[in-house]
């Protein structure tokens, strides 16, 4: 497996006066046509806008959605269009499929320093195939190809991997950013490197938590998930989440851990909750103590003391994860303690997708951190040590 901190980026071609094809992910949060969210479509514009200043002639096209292969207006591309024009204050044009007639003759047609967006490649069914015929369509289109679409990358479909067959490929800033710091955390990390680990079951976690055993120096397992550990460490957990079906592994992580000298660490207490409900009543207790008929719903005070005493000194922090029900405000504090304890740290801090990073602006600590990753499943991948397919079919710098 060739190292992805070896990868070819943007700025590693002559991109004046060419067409460069750039794979974005603008998958964004829509509700009746109207764009909720349009981080995605900011987080793709430093590579879109490097490539306008170099004269390039830029053809971007992405995924939104999951429409079955067809065209459906519903997952059109055009409000993406309409928010790019605004925040790029140059008109982006649209084309109407996706390597039809329109996009040729649009992109034949590129003037240097303008923009073209291509309809959802998903309309297209040979993108989620990686059909050959349809990654050879995309690369007739242009003379680079660019992978900037981090959060599609653990997909080896046409238009994130099929096309690089063809072209000469690279990544955007975007992922160049992400693997960076992820790579860099994962292959030559600023050691003690703290790896915190929450969400609700064992299962999602299990290819991360094996994978950063043996490179971490302090592994701390809370939320939901941790209750499986304490089972396996043979306290009673009440009626706390657990699965079964995994204590056998938790007992084995553990040992694992001790056999390697990593600190592995799970809560000593809890706020435990008599319900699953947001207004339940509430106490702390000790982990070796919650009562039949309660469960535990976040991490308790000494836990929280705990963990953020191992991320003081740490040299790199991963995090992944909330610490308990978090969107609840009564089960919220030991996410936040975690968050605070990562934002007052000099550690370089990396925050994996989804919820954690939810958390982390929620909470106004965005700019406190040193990366906040725009990949949920394709963080989770990194971070379980596979090897991206989006991010493996680059060109390798010389
Ligand atoms: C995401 O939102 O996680 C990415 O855009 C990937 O979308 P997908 O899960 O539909 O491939």
């Amino acid at each position: 497996m060739s190292s992805a901190l070896n990868k070819m980026s943007v700025e590693d071609f002559d991109v004046s006066g060419k067409k460069v094809l750039v794979r974005c992910d603008f998958n964004v949060k829509m509700e009746n046509g109207v764009i909720t969210s349009d981080k995605r479509i900011v987080a793709s514009l430093p590579t879109i806008k490097y490539l306008i200043d170099n004269k390039a002639k830029v053809i971007l096209c992405s995924h939104l959605g999951r429409p079955k292969g067809e065209f459906n207006p519903e997952f059109s591309m055009k409000p993406v269009a309409a928010r790019l024009s605004e925040l790029l204050g140059i008109e982006v044009k649209m084309a109407e499929d996706v390597v039809g007639e329109s996009a040729q003759t649009l992109a034949a047609g590129l003037k240097e320093g303008e923009v073209l967006l291509l309809e959802n490649v998903r309309f297209e069914p040979g993108e989620t195939k990686n059909d050959p015929e349809l990654s050879k369509k995309f690369a007739s289109l242009a003379d680079l190809y660019v992978n900037d679409a981090f959060g599609s990358a653990h997909r080896a479909h046409s238009s994130t991997t099929g096309v690089a067959d063809y072209l000469p490929a690279a990544c955007g800033y975007l992922i160049q950013k992400e693997i960076q710091f992820i790579g860099g955390a994962l292959e030559n990390p600023k050691r003690p490197l703290v790896a915190i680990l929450g969400g609700a079951k064992v299962s999602d976690k299990i290819g991360v938590i094996t994978n950063l055993i043996d490179k971490c120096d302090t592994l701390i397992v809370g939320g939901g998930m941790a209750y499986t550990f304490m089972k396996a460490l043979g306290h009673h957990i009440g009626n706390s989440l657990l699965e079964e079906d995994k204590i056998e592994l938790a007992k084995e992580m553990m040992d694992k851990a001790k056999a390697k000298g990593v600190k592995f660490l799970i809560p000593v207490d809890n706020k435990v909750g008599k319900e699953y409900n947001e207004n339940t009543e509430y106490m702390d207790v000790n982990s070796d103590e919650i009562p039949d008929g309660w469960m535990g719903l976040d991490i308790g005070p000494e836990t929280q003391k705990m963990f953020a005493d191992a991320v003081k000194d740490a040299g790199t922090v991963i995090w992944n994860g909330p610490m308990g029900v978090s969107e609840w405000k009564n089960f919220a504090s030991g996410t936040i303690a975690v968050a605070t304890a990562i934002a007052n740290s000099n550690a370089i801090s990396i925050i994996g997708g989804g919820d954690s990073a939810a958390a982390i602006q929620k909470l106004g600590f965005a700019d406190k951190m040193s990366h906040i990753s725009t990949g949920g499943g394709a963080s989770l991948e990194y971070l379980e040590g596979k090897e991206l397919p989006g991010i493996a079919a680059l060109n390798d710098k010389k």
